[in-house]
């Protein structure tokens, strides 16, 4: 059996979740149901970031206990992955005993591997993304540096422990050559190596003297673990890494053979392509197969983030349209290459488009038809009198049967929507031209009960094409056509199903 291990970024806690982090959720959470779906072995981990400088600070300046403010966070994250039918296997939480235990030895590890020695930190850092800058690599203005995101640099001057990344500087640029499949889509590789790799990498601060919110470090205990270092390592910790009960460690991350992803957006692409897979090959542990990045959602054209307070929250588009909308239309507009401005209209009209108008309404009016000229039973196919735009319907099935798993295997589902979208074009098309009252008029029968069959079938497909996106509109489906949708069912002849009144699946707005 084919496997998959594929995560999402651990958010930091130090708020409520917003429509970034929905939109890396929900793409993950579909790739996972549709690699379920044509068969795979599935692991899915997603969770919370909940040490560093950024939660300290927040929870100092709300006035809240810290792990009362966490405990808060995760519960509100998890309702929301609830209602958008997010099945994740496992949910870190970094501040977890099992998971500051294995970092810990970890970290014992590599010190005692030499790959960790103690000096002196002089850097630019940025607070709210947990991150060093070099002063070229700084935005300045006004005589002050600030991040890419536009926040402030605050200069450090401290003792800390250090990770040896520097020595793999040749070692990630060569393994980006080789593995052009390694980053996905591919120029980000050049970007990393443009902006990072070429003026040298150094090697990285992974302690913090200064702050006590975090793991601490055994060697030295006036030291907590870098949030970094601490958070990449939750792609171990939730497989059991280095425990006595390492089951899924060894069949998710130790088999070559099971593919290993990460999702996430694209500022923090240096993290995970450039210092994980140095730490795995610290460690001398398989590296991912696929780091697959996505742009941002922008709102006003500026990146949505707390910290700029501009942010989307998912909630009011779950109360109004549904968690079927939500997820599709982020899967829909999904992009790895560039970012994409969200707005209400555009939301609305992918809405009326691609659900009410297509999705909803051809079962509803498919199902109106069997019941009125079939007793709610669906036709068989006589096979003779296929005309020419019968041909072309039982064609265009087969051509989206032939590639889907294709589109799933390779991550592009995005392409398998826009196939299923252009299918419901032709069956609209199919119905104006068959005109079926006329023929149930003129007692064409065998004709209609053909289109009847050939439509039902089709849509049937397309409906179960949909399913790991559209889950509670399956769910009603499977109700209205007392059939449990799975992919097996793909390609079947459903004739003789008797079905059931079908009410709106998704009303205009
Ligand atoms: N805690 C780190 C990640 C550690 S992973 C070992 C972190 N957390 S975060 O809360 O800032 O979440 C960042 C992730 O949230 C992004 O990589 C992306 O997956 C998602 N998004 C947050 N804002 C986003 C947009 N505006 N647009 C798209 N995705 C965004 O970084």
């Amino acid at each position: 059996m084919k496997k998959i291990y594929i995560t999402t970024p651990i958010y930091y806690s130090s708020g409520k979740p917003h429509l970034g982090h929905a939109y890396t959720t929900i793409l993950a959470d579909v790739i996972a149901k549709y690699k379920k779906a044509i068969g795979y072995d599935v692991f899915f981990t997603t969770g919370m970031d909940e040490h560093g400088q950024k939660i300290f600070d927040v929870a100092k300046k709300i006035k809240k206990d810290v792990e009362q403010m966490l405990d808060d966070n995760a519960k509100i994250f998890q309702e929301l992955w609830k209602k958008l039918d997010i099945s994740y296997d496992f949910f870190v939480r970094t501040t977890k005993q099992k998971h500051k235990k294995i970092v810990q030895k970890i970290f014992s590890y590599l010190y005692k591997k030499k790959y960790i020695y103690e000096g002196i930190w002089t850097s630019y850092y940025c607070p709210n993304c947990e991150e060093n800058y070099t002063k070229t690599q700084a935005i300045k203005k006004n005589g002050k540096l600030f991040c890419k995101l536009g926040h402030e640099l605050v200069f450090k001057n401290e003792p800390s422990f250090f990770l040896k990344t520097s020595k793999f500087q040749q070692w990630i640029t060569n393994y980006f050559q080789k593995h052009q499949n390694f980053i996905y889509p591919s120029f980000r590789a050049k970007e990393l190596i443009n902006n990072f790799l070429e003026e040298g990498l150094k090697d990285l601060s992974i302690s913090r003297k200064t702050l006590h919110w975090g793991i601490p470090i055994k060697e030295n205990k006036e030291h907590v673990i870098y949030v970094w270092f601490d958070a990449l390592f939750n792609y171990l910790t939730n497989l059991d890494f280095a425990t006595k009960k390492c089951q899924n460690f060894t069949k998710y991350w130790k088999d070559k053979k099971c593919e290993i992803v990460h999702l996430m957006s694209k500022e923090i692409s240096r993290f995970h392509c450039i210092y994980w897979p140095i730490m795995l090959k610290m460690l001398n542990l398989r590296l991912p197969n696929k780091v697959i990045i996505h742009g941002w959602i922008i709102n006003n054209n500026e990146k949505m983030s707390k910290s700029k307070g501009n942010v989307i929250d998912p909630w009011q588009y779950i109360n109004n349209f549904g968690s079927d909308a939500l997820r599709y239309f982020l899967v829909k507009e999904s992009s790895f290459e560039n970012d994409f401005n969200f707005t209400d209209k555009f939301f609305c009209d992918v809405y009326n488009h691609d659900l009410a108008n297509n999705y909803g309404n051809m079962l509803t009016r498919i199902v109106g038809m069997i019941k009125k000229y079939c007793h709610d039973v669906v036709p068989s196919l006589t096979k003779t009198n296929l005309d020419h735009n019968d041909q072309k319907i039982i064609i265009k099935r087969k051509e989206i049967l032939k590639k889907y798993k294709n589109f799933i295997n390779n991550y592009k589902i995005k392409d398998l929507l826009n196939e299923v979208q252009n299918s419901y074009l032709l069956l609209n098309k199919y119905i104006d031209e068959t005109k079926p009252w006329i023929l149930f008029k003129n007692r064409e029968f065998s004709k209609l009960f053909n289109f009847l069959n050939i439509i039902f079938n089709f849509n049937c497909d397309l409906i179960i094409l949909l399913s790991p996106i559209l889950t509670q509109a399956t769910k009603r489906i499977e109700k209205i056509l007392h059939l449990k949708l799975n992919f097996e069912l793909l390609n079947k002849d459903h004739a003789k199903l008797k079905i059931h009144s079908c009410p709106p699946l998704f009303e205009r707005k």
